[in-house]
């Protein structure tokens, strides 16, 4: 298991609840969705994969580590991190500084680092940009510089607050294949999205989350197939779930969907 959280409680200064008592076991070489309305704690939840809160009560163990005080700064080599706002990443005079700050705080070669930094800004799509400063950037091409700092480390696992948000179509595809590409080789990642459908095209598993609960997690279809749980989260079923209803199996993006109207009479239009 990548994440093994047991019995995960949070509570802020203020006394609100941010989490409670979380189990919660994360195979390998997966894309895990995490969802849930606005406040169900997914960020509170994504904050403890990398040790920016440590547990108060429970445990968490990322990569058959325990995340300690101790273990936090070696975790944090193999566990990249995309806040949700990238003004909450970004903080160098220009993008290629920003990007080689990782692999430079970590103590890689100059010569090593110079190539990171190159492919990184290469995979994202910001060489014209390297020499600008994030402030002047606009929120897409911000987005895009803080991916490429967490990808010029080459994590892991990258556990990533709302990744595709602010990005154009283009940006987030190009962004998905490159995950793709990566989970195949066995990394993985859990990031969390409003964006139901397509976390039902994309990820192979979800979390979904309510009030600081995991209320389930599994494989993506049979996750956002039943409709009982979903409504417990006040969230809403993938569109085509809800246009296939009736339909046993359910098509998971456009493409299977024009398929299967194809092949029954009743659906052709
Ligand atoms: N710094 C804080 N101090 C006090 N309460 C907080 C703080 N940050 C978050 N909370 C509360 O903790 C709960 C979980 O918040 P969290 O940010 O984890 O939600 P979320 O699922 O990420 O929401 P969103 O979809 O809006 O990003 C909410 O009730 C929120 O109000
Ligand atoms: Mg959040």
């Amino acid at each position: 298991m990548i994440v093994q959280i047991t019995n995960l409680s949070y509570t802020y200064p203020d006394g609100t609840q941010g989490l409670r008592d979380i189990h919660l076991h994360i195979p390998p070489g997966r894309r895990t969705a995490v969802l849930g309305m606005n406040g169900s704690g997914k960020t509170t939840l994504l904050y403890h994969l990398n040790g920016t809160f440590l547990p108060q009560q429970g445990q968490v163990k990322v990569l058959g580590t325990e995340v300690t005080k101790k273990t936090v700064a070696s975790l944090r080599r193999q566990v990249g991190f995309l806040f949700d706002y990238p003004d909450h990443q970004l903080f160098a005079t220009s993008v290629e500084r920003d990007v080689a700050f990782g692999p430079r705080n970590f103590g890689c070669k100059s010569s090593e680092i110079d190539n990171m930094v190159e492919q990184a800004l290469v995979q994202v799509n910001m060489e014209s940009l390297r020499e600008k400063p994030p402030y002047q950037l606009s929120l897409g091409q911000k987005k895009r510089a803080a991916i490429a700092g967490v990808i010029a480390m080459e994590p892991t696992l990258m556990v990533c607050d709302e990744p595709f948000s602010g990005l154009d179509a283009n940006a987030q595809e190009q962004f998905q294949k490159m995950l793709d590409q990566w989970v195949q080789e066995g990394r993985s990642m859990v990031f969390s999205t409003h964006d139901i459908d397509m976390a039902y095209a994309w990820a192979d598993d979800a979390v979904v989350m309510a009030e600081g609960r995991v209320l389930s997690h599994g494989p993506v279809d049979e996750v956002l197939e039943d409709i009982a749980m979903l409504k417990a989260a006040k969230i809403k079923p993938p569109m085509l779930v809800q246009l296939f209803s009736r339909h046993k199996e359910k098509p998971r993006n456009m493409r299977e969907a024009i398929n299967l109207m194809g092949e029954d009479p009743l659906m052709r239009i």
